[in-house]
């Protein structure tokens, strides 16, 4: 059963913010990404406990404190403390956020909708310096779908008297979930999953417990691992919808798949076909975090697959590495051609990013003789015990601290 998604997670841990009372929330994921946005709320004066397998968080004495660079360089998703320090205490001052080197990763349209807003917004130092007190409702046309965004400016329109209106927002379902975790604190978000979103604020948000959804990321790429392996997997926890566009090149790929509720099978064939082409888009079209799980599985594919990314122009910095192991990918842009070889050789490798890093794990399995995998940090702010759970499916695998 895969873990809670770390990027519905942590938009959420974030709208704990908006709220005095007390907000549990189940299932909660040993992602290091986590843990650390647990940090960050503790700095701001949230009560943060970790109780069997949940979060209490408490946030009746939260205070709209300064996010330093130290923090905010902890994770991508530091940034929205911003838009649910807006919503609460209309002030924040947040330096910019760190988080995975795929891309320059902008916030321009996060500012630019807060502006929208009326928040004035100045930025010195690497500091972003928020004054909402003239904070009003508004219609908001983001120019790209950006995940972060959508959700920063959900964050800061909750609570209030006024409607904001996002039109081309995002529609990955990690959204969706955190607008049916605000709705079930008393929020009124209505069209999540879909371009266009409806914020009627409300006075408060009062206190609930809620499971975000499962983490379809980490169920595609234990798929992978299975058909790279022409092995056999079940994964559970997760509604394969989320991922239907995995499941469509998996069984390009030739591998038998069978899907029901939150449970998908899946049986690798002896000879992998390549898919020919993935492009990444925002949801529901492939995802860039799978990107670099797919792109491997097509080194050892019969025939050859361009793969276009996108979203961010830095996700091919795997690839060195699995050049280094024998793969046939040559690269320019944001642009890679893969031509399927036999096999691949294990070498030493070093993780540059989470899903490039957990690529290089699934390589390893399917590789000849030992591959060592440095860096891990990177895989663990997105996977907790992927080593452990791929032994129990049967791979060699040793952890050397
Ligand atoms: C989120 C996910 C990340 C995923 C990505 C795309 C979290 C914590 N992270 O990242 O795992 O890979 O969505 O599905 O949920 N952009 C701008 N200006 C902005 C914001 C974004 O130009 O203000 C650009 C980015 O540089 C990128 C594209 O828009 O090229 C997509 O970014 P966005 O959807 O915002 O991704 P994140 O929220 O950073």
């Amino acid at each position: 059963m895969v873990e809670c998604a770390k990027n519905a997670y942590l938009p959420i841990l974030a709208a704990t913010i908006l709220c005095e009372e007390q907000v549990i929330l189940n299932r909660a994921p040993e992602f290091a990404d986590v843990n650390n946005m647990c940090v960050i709320l503790e700095k701001l004066g949230l009560k943060v406990k970790r109780q069997g397998g949940a979060l209490v968080i408490d946030g009746a004495n939260a205070t709209p404190r300064f996010v330093p660079v130290d923090t905010a360089k902890l994770l991508r998703s530091s940034i929205f403390t911003l838009g649910a320090m807006l919503g609460r205490f209309r002030r924040a001052r947040v330096a910019y956020p760190g988080g995975c080197d795929i891309g320059l990763r902008p916030i321009d349209l996060h500012l630019k909708g807060l502006r929208d807003l009326g928040v004035k917004i100045t930025e010195s130092h690497g500091v972003i310096n928020c004054d909402a007190t003239e904070l009003h409702g508004g219609t908001i046309a983001l120019d790209f779908a950006s995940v972060g965004a959508t959700e920063n400016l959900i964050l800061a329109s909750v609570l209030g008297k006024d409607r904001t209106v996002i039109i081309n927002c995002a529609r990955e379902p990690e959204i969706v979930d955190l607008c049916n975790f605000l709705n079930k604190m008393g929020a009124r978000i209505y069209g999540a999953g879909t371009g266009r979103i409806e914020i009627e604020g409300v006075a408060r948000l009062n206190g609930t417990e809620y499971t975000p959804i499962g983490d379809r990321i980490i169920a595609g790429t234990y798929l992978i691992a299975g058909a790279l392996t022409h092995g056999k997997i079940e994964v559970s926890g997760c509604n394969s919808i989320f991922f239907a566009s995995l499941i469509d090149k998996l069984r390009y790929s030739g591998c038998f798949l069978r899907a029901k509720g939150d449970k998908i099978y899946l049986k690798s064939p002896k000879t992998l076909k390549s898919v020919g082409l993935i492009e990444t888009q925002v949801y529901p079209g492939f995802p860039t975090d799978l990107q670099a799980q797919l792109l491997t599985l097509q080194t050892v594919s019969k025939g050859c697959c361009v793969v276009h990314e996108n979203i961010f122009e830095s996700r091919f910095k795997f690839v060195p590495e699995l050049i280094k192991m024998g793969a046939n990918v040559k690269v320019r842009d944001c642009t890679a051609v893969v031509e399927g070889v036999a096999d691949l050789s294990g070498a030493e490798v070093y993780a540059k990013d989470l899903r490039g890093g957990a690529s290089l794990v699934l390589a390893g399995l399917r590789a000849k003789g030992y591959t060592t995998v440095n860096d891990i940090y990177h895989i663990e702010r997105g996977y907790c015990n992927l080593d452990k759970r791929l032994i129990e499916l049967g791979a060699q695998i040793r952890r050397e601290e």
